[in-house]
């Protein structure tokens, strides 16, 4: 009777441990808020992430993917605009402008598609390209005329990077 008592015991402690580490799957609220609240604007950094319904779940490591597939998309984005400028604008000097941004954003392409091979092999620390994300963003949009049409585009991809710069600091941070 004495050892049923103890197995039983022992069962229910671990159900209730493995009920407490599923339900507590997935990023809460509170690490969202502090990620976002070292970018420039905290709720659009909030609705970058939690756009892409696996944010809801994800733990840590998920997020630092989801992070850098959201920035690969938003340079993708920008790489296929800026290609378009490039090819149907008659302007030499600018038609020159958006060639160099064309540039950057292979670029980019290269560095995100390194961070994200770094994060799948949970290699957080080293993760440090992504600084280069927005200097890269910003050369390209200075290189412009400043009437140019895509400073929204710019805001996008640097609002982005932020946010996964903030991401990947954090996962760093607290998963080594
Ligand atoms: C470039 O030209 C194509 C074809 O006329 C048009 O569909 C596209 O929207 C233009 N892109 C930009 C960024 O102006
Ligand atoms: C080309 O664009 C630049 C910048 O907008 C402008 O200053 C220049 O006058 C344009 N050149 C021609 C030939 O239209």
């Amino acid at each position: 009777m004495a050892s049923f008592t103890f197995i039983y015991s022992s069962v229910s402690i671990l159900l209730s441990l493995f009920l407490l580490f599923s339900q507590s799957k997935g990023v809460p609220q509170d690490v969202l808020s502090t990620i976002c609240s070292q970018t420039q604007n905290q709720k659009i950094c909030e609705s970058i992430l939690t756009k892409d319904p696996r944010t809801s779940s994800a733990d840590l490591p998920l997020l630092s993917l989801i992070s850098l597939e959201i920035t690969s998309k938003q340079v993708d984005n920008n790489f296929n605009t800026f290609k378009q400028f490039r090819d149907n604008t008659t302007n030499l000097s600018v038609k020159n402008a958006f060639g160099k941004c064309v540039t950057i954003y292979q670029q980019l392409q290269d560095k995100v598609k390194v961070a994200h091979q770094l994060s799948e092999h949970k290699k957080y620390k080293e993760i440090n390209g992504l600084g280069q994300l927005k200097t890269l963003a910003y050369a390209c949009e200075n290189g412009l005329p400043s009437d140019s049409p895509t400073s929204a585009i710019t805001e996008d991809m640097l609002l982005t990077s932020e946010t996964a710069i903030s991401v990947n600091d954090y996962v760093a941070t607290s998963l080594s």
